[in-house]
């Protein structure tokens, strides 16, 4: 099957597509010590408190078995925690050791180093998967999404956190000046480090990029799930909804 690539290569980072894996890695270890400050900085501080109400909204429940995939530092994990009442039940996975290792020191939860296209988890083990902001990273969202599907027990939610970028051209560009502009060099200025700065130039790239919300529903819908949805808050914030 033809894979469901989230954005077209980006030749501003690296030269050829079979280079995006590795440019992201790097990008993420080298990056990893200032991801939660950046988040903080991009977010105004609200940012796990947006990822516990998109939690909520999508249904986690306390008691409830979950699996963050891109976990990262755990930012998102670590808002379920909250929910769910038991770090036990949740397993936050990354490929980047940069990042988990950045991740640890918060986590009271199981960390495992791996990609979404390969997730080494029984069938049925999840009542929930969440995905906060990294679906764009993702080889083929087909594989990630059938896997997904898999490891949920039959009536298991997914949730995808991601970034849209407006539709009117208007609106892009002024978001377009602030992300990939204002947001990267004020960024690099504070932390005195180019890297971090290009990681949040990256972010803005490929949220310009990334396919529309249509092919995301498309390819939920065609790994299998029901009850795809998407809601949107603030006009750029998309929360993907779907059911095993
Ligand atoms: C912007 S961070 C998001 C971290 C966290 N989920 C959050 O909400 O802040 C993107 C993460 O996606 C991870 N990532 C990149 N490629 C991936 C893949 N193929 N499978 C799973 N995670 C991936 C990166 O290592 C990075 O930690």
């Amino acid at each position: 099957m033809t894979p469901v690539v989230p954005h077209p290569p980006l030749a501003d980072y690296y030269d050829a597509p079979e280079e995006r894996e590795h440019f992201v890695r790097d990008l993420f270890d080298d990056t990893a010590p200032w991801y939660d400050w950046s988040v903080a900085f991009l977010s105004f501080g609200s940012g796990g408190m947006y990822r516990r109400q998109a939690l909520e909204r999508a249904g986690l429940t306390k008691g409830a078995r979950l699996l963050d995939v891109a976990t990262g530092t755990g930012v998102v994990a670590r808002a379920a925690a909250k929910i769910t009442g038991d770090a036990n039940a949740i397993v936050g996975m990354d490929p980047s050791i940069g990042m988990l290792i950045a991740g640890r020191p918060k986590a009271r939860f199981s960390l495992v180093e791996g990609g979404g296209e390969h997730l080494p988890f029984r069938d049925e083990s999840f009542d929930m998967i969440s995905i906060g902001f990294a679906m764009r990273h993702f080889a083929d969202l087909d594989t990630v999404f059938r896997e997904c599907r898999r490891v949920l027990r039959p009536g298991g939610r997914m949730l995808i956190l991601e970034i849209t970028a407006p539709e009117s051209r208007a609106a892009r560009t002024f978001l377009g000046a602030y992300m990939g502009g204002v947001v990267p060099a004020l960024a690099t200025v504070i932390a005195r480090d180019r890297k971090v700065g290009r990681m949040l130039a990256y972010y803005w790239a490929t949220t310009r990029d990334c396919v529309r919300p249509s092919v995301i529903l498309d390819a939920l819908r065609g790994a299998g799930f029901s009850d795809v949805n998407r809601h949107v808050e603030l006009g750029m914030f998309s929360e993907y909804g779907a059911t095993k």
